[in-house]
């Protein structure tokens, strides 16, 4: 995927949490990787013999790694594909995602899984990167082979959609998955606590009449996985964390020391049960949007390093799918497009985040955690995977996007933050 050019990305704010580095710089690029960030005065001679990417204004920023993604190839084609996906990634900044395995068959053993990689390799403009499912067909029965998944590339294990329901099979998931050097990833819902819900337990579905889902059915789910990233050393990392309470809980087993970490998504930080416009299925979610006071938490917990990651959780759904009303239409909303333009509208300037901790958390510990180490920085000799953004101008989200669907909820919304351009292996692959 790599490029040969040369190329200088030229007059910006580089913002870079690997180096500690906020300052003007023009990022150097040549056969695929940085080759050096140069001082403005000294980079006319690199000018002269490169292709200048516009910088000016605008913050550079090491590409951005989405951990939670849902793609959609094999069976969900008519919502989203490893290209379309790709596309919407590439808009927003993103120059790798972790494409999760909820997929029709599920993404459960090495023959699809290679399948899947040469496919994104031919159809895709970013890097995608996948999680295997953990158990056989998701389904919680018995284990996938873990050790198999992990020697074909996997990069993490999950049922992402449902949580491993029984504890004797999770552990040895973890166990086993601590042997391979694989994340766990937890999708944290004991849906014995709202069977057929359909939103948070509170005030407002209660006025909607809506069945309900309390925080307690997540953070249970969390509570009893930090128990078991103790118990048998496996890296554990939560999805979608969106009550307060399981906030506390990752606080809580960082204390301890253990390696456990948690992401949250633009959506539970930017919308609360209050946000919600009457039964409009695109704001339908699993988890839920929950109360105020949890948005709040997940914001400060995001800021203060209990929560780690901003992850999208982008799950496209046919708009077919998402007319069948509230009670019926599939869980899910997209994020690739918009997650860069939220965080920015939501935290960074209302100064609720600082820049740096804005891309560690959306660039520099995803890939960490993926163990990716070319990956989520800008020093000379990594990939040239970097976005450049515009922090201060403003649009309004469009209600068509390069998804395959549109169930945004921050369709018409006002957000200030553009990504101006994204560059993969040092080739262009998104620009305005
Ligand atoms: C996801 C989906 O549509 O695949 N839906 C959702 O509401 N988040 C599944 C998931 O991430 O749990
Ligand atoms: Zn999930």
């Amino acid at each position: 995927m790599a490029s040969d050019k040369r190329l200088l990305i030229r007059g910006g704010l580089v913002v870079d949490p690997s180096q500690n580095l906020e300052a003007q710089r023009d990022v150097l690029i040549e056969g695929g990787k940085v080759r050096a960030l140069l001082a403005p005065r000294e980079s006319a001679r690199a000018a002269a013999s490169a292709e200048i990417v516009d910088a000016a204004g605008c913050w550079v920023v090491p590409g951005l790694i989405d951990l939670h993604v849902h793609a959609r190839e094999p069976g969900g084609e008519s919502a989203e594909t490893l290209a379309s996906a790709s596309k919407a990634a590439a808009a927003g900044g993103f120059t790798t995602i972790l494409a999760m395995p909820n997929t029709e068959p599920a993404l459960d053993n090495p023959a699809l899984l290679e399948l899947l990689k040469a496919k994104a390799e031919r159809d895709a403009c970013v890097n995608v990167l996948f999680a295997a499912a953990a158990t056989v067909g998701r389904k919680g029965g018995r284990p996938t082979d873990i050790a198999r998944l992990a020697a074909a590339g996997a990069k993490a294990l999950t049922d992402d959609g449902r949580a491993v329901a029984d504890a004797g099979l999770a552990r040895r998931v973890m166990e086993w998955a601590a042997d391979c050097g694989l994340v766990f990833i937890e999708h944290c819902e004991d849906e014995s606590l709202g069977r057929g819900a359909v939103a948070h337990e509170g005030p407002a579905a209660l006025k909607k009449g809506l069945a309900m889902s309390p925080w307690a059915a997540e953070t249970s789910v969390v509570l009893r996985d930090i128990a078991l990233a103790e118990l048998t050393g496996c890296r554990l990392h939560l999805a979608h964390v969106s009550a307060a309470q399981s906030a506390a809980a990752l606080a809580w087993a960082k204390e301890r020391g253990l390696a456990v970490s948690g992401e949250v998504t633009p959506h539970h930080l930017a919308l609360c049960e209050d946000d919600v416009p009457g039964q409009d299925a695109n704001f339908k979610v699993n988890p839920p949007l929950r109360g105020k006071a949890d948005r709040d938490a997940l914001i400060r917990a995001l800021k203060d390093g209990a929560i780690d990651a901003v992850a999208t959780d982008h799950a496209p759904h046919s708009p077919e799918a998402k007319a069948a009303g509230w009670a019926s239409a599939p869980p899910g909303v997209l994020g690739l497009e918009t997650a860069v333009g939220v965080v920015l509208t939501k935290l960074v300037h209302p100064g609720k985040m600082s820049k740096k901790r804005w891309v560690e958390s959306m660039s520099a510990f995803p890939a960490k955690l993926l163990n990716l180490k070319s990956k989520g920085s800008l020093k000379p000799g990594m990939d040239a995977d970097a976005a450049v953004i515009a922090p201060a101008k403003s649009w309004t989200v469009p209600d068509a996007f390069l998804s395959k669907s549109r169930n945004s909820p921050f369709v018409g919304a006002r957000l200030k933050g553009q990504v101006r351009a994204t560059l993969v292996g040092g080739r262009v692959v998104h620009a305005l």
